[in-house]
């Protein structure tokens, strides 16, 4: 990121602080129009659910590792996305590949481990062999197989961006839309936590209910001192503020903590406490701040949906600025990461799994989003947009709702 980007967005920064600073003040928040009316219908219509992962998931790039999860050369991780095995690799020029991972030959899933470093990909099937670029570069027994062209015979290749210390992939191979028209400049902001020099710690994945259920938690600090008072909620505020850019957003509860800032002249605040809350990747991120926790970390929730509308699977990694120096700041981070767990599974998922069998009870009913939950009513507006949005149509509706 060049200097006057970075300048730029750390003004962003600081007038999101003013504007909270103002609304701590003030004790109100922005409010949207009115009140907004969702047909329940779409948390489990399969038709719905179909076209949501055809036309959200399978076609827009999704966050699919963390930079600092393929520090070096050779490096690779592999996963599914919504039904999609994906392998990414990082190649001796240090650029991110990412490719189906699926073999030539007759379609094999060509790397089964989840991660390490390799130089080749080697088939269990039938060892049919790739190179970092894709190529297949060996044929086993091939003077019987009978000849091929290999240039002709590489793995799928999809399009890739890194940006921020993260890594987006588009399952749409042919997909027009660049990931810079994707992220609407929000990776500028993103920048400032510095991720590609930070840690991944651990991982775990989170079974929850539809994926949108879970993505409208991931925006709600409204439930947040009643569904969680036993654990983290009984003094969190319930008030939030968004701040867009395209669908991806920032939601952060007004901070009383942020005053103590005005005494000192704004190029010395702090970038952390410029950086707190939630900021949501559409259509499937969540990077969460907190305190405590064994140093400086967030929780990254990458959400996928599952095999069926009620289903969706959360990949949960900590991530951490500086890896644990000794065992108490490592029992420090476990801590946390299970009590984050702890939250998501036992309060948040619980109660979405339960929320979407109570709404298939309800024929015609209708889900609210008040006037304080504009992140939400934001949401759900541009996925109606984007549901009916055509594949070239695509980078003109990112541009038009930034
Ligand atoms: S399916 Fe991969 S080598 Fe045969
Ligand atoms: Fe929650």
């Amino acid at each position: 990121m060049n200097t006057s980007s970075i300048d730029r967005s750390r003004a962003s920064l600081v007038a999101m602080a003013r504007h909270n600073m103002a609304s701590t003040r003030s004790g109100t928040i922005d409010q949207t129009a009115s009140v907004l009316e969702v047909p329940a219908r779409r948390y489990y219509d399969p038709e719905r659910w179909r076209l949501e992962v055809d036309r959200v998931f399978r076609r827009l790039p999704l966050m699919l590792a963390m930079s600092c999860e393929l520090p070096r050369p050779g490096d690779f991780k592999t996963l599914e996305a919504a039904g999609v095995p994906v392998l990414l690799v990082r190649d001796e020029g240090g650029a991110v590949r990412a490719y189906v991972n699926s073999c030539s030959h007759r379609g094999a899933v060509v790397v089964t481990e989840q991660s390490g470093n390799r130089r080749r990909f080697t088939c269990p099937y039938h060892a049919w062999t790739y190179d970092h670029g894709g190529h297949l570069v060996a044929v086993y027994a091939e003077q019987d197989f009978g000849h091929i062209e290999k240039s002709c015979h590489g793995l799928t290749a999809l399009p890739v961006g890194e940006r921020a210390g993260m890594i987006w992939v588009t399952l749409d191979p042919h997909s027009t839309l660049d990931i810079d028209t994707f992220l609407c400049g929000y990776d500028s902001l993103l920048e400032h936590f510095g991720f590609a020099d930070w840690t991944l710690y651990d991982q775990r994945t989170v079974a929850g209910p539809n994926w949108k259920i879970a993505y409208d938690g991931y925006m709600d600090l409204y439930h947040l001192p009643i569904l969680h008072r036993n654990t983290f909620g009984s003094d969190m505020p319930n008030q939030a503020l968004y701040y867009a850019w395209g669908p991806h957003q920032r939601v952060a509860s007004p901070d009383p903590g942020l005053l103590e800032l005005e005494d000192l002249p704004e190029a010395q605040w702090p970038v952390e406490p410029l950086l707190a809350s939630v900021w949501t990747i559409f259509p499937h991120v969540s990077i969460a701040s907190f305190d405590g926790g064994g140093g400086r970390a967030v929780m990254v929730s990458q959400l996928f949906p599952g095999d069926s509308p009620l289903e969706s699977r959360t990949v949960q990694n900590y991530v951490m600025a500086t890896p644990p120096a000794d065992d108490t700041v490592r029992q420090a981070a476990d801590e946390q990461f299970r009590l984050l767990e702890h939250v998501v599974r036992d309060e948040d998922y619980a109660t979405g799994l339960r929320q979407q069998r109570a709404l298939m009870a309800r024929p015609g009913a209708t889900v609210l989003f008040g006037r304080n939950e504009g992140g939400g009513q934001r949401f759900h507006a541009f996925l109606d947009r984007l549901l009916e949005t055509e594949d070239a149509d695509l980078p003109d509706l990112f541009r038009a709702w930034n």
